[in-house]
């Protein structure tokens, strides 16, 4: 695989779209135009099951759920993501398997060696070239989201909590991984993050 896959994960508001928009300008100044992509959704296939996932009202059963995330994810993965990477694209990614491990595993309580095995199925093999997680304290994230309430928004927060400690421990096992505070400011992270993406980017992927 000739391209270069970043992925953001973190809990809502924790700062994911704000960096990877300026992470997408960074590497635009360099001369590359990378793909943006978002989860769920991406296709028009993934697009209808986020509305699903995000925008209805009742409830779903914690297996449901994951199904649907790696439904709209394997759509993704082979129409979309493995073209461009095959064709030496950089592909920037508002999270991707890592957030079945930390929602429907660490948060719903589902077992882990099952997402670990729908996900596989669903990433057709491909894994990030480099992971941003982005920790924020839960009040901080929902302080700062206020307005997008939206289905997984109202879980609650102990179910935030065990997310927000699922993206850490996370970042600890899984490989390139860079965990970020992501209280500090924007712009000190964009440097951070694009320090380590340049890296990537000059020494030949
Ligand atoms: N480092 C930061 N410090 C303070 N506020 C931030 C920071 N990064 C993002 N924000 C603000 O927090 C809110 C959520 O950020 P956003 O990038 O949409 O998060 P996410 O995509 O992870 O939900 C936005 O209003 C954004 O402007
Ligand atoms: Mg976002």
């Amino acid at each position: 695989m000739k391209g270069l896959f970043i992925v953001f994960e973190g809990i809502d508001g924790s700062g994911k779209s704000t960096q990877l928009r300026a992470l997408q300008e960074r590497l635009r100044q360099h001369g590359i135009d990378p793909l943006a992509i978002r989860e769920p959704g991406g296709t028009p296939v993934g697009e209808q099951i986020r509305q699903i996932l995000l925008e209805r009202p009742w409830g779903m059963e914690p297996l449901t759920e994951l199904l649907l995330y790696e439904a709209s994810r394997s759509e993704l993965t082979r129409t979309v993501l493995r073209p461009a990477l095959e064709e030496g694209r950089v592909v920037l990614s508002d999270r991707f398997a890592m957030a079945s491990l930390a929602y429907q595993g660490y948060g719903r309580g589902l077992d882990f060696t099952l997402v670990q095995k729908f996900n596989r199925i669903a990433t057709d093999g491909i894994e990030p070239s480099l992971t941003i997680v982005l920790d924020v304290p839960v009040a901080v994230a929902l302080a700062r989201k206020r307005e997008a309430f939206d289905r997984l928004e109202r879980a609650g927060r102990e179910f935030h909590e065990r997310v927000r400690a699922g993206y850490r421990e996370l970042a600890q096992q899984m490989p390139n991984t860079l965990l970020v505070d992501g209280t500090r400011p924007a712009h000190e992270l964009a440097e951070q993050i694009w320090q380590r993406v340049y890296e990537r980017v000059r020494g030949g992927r």
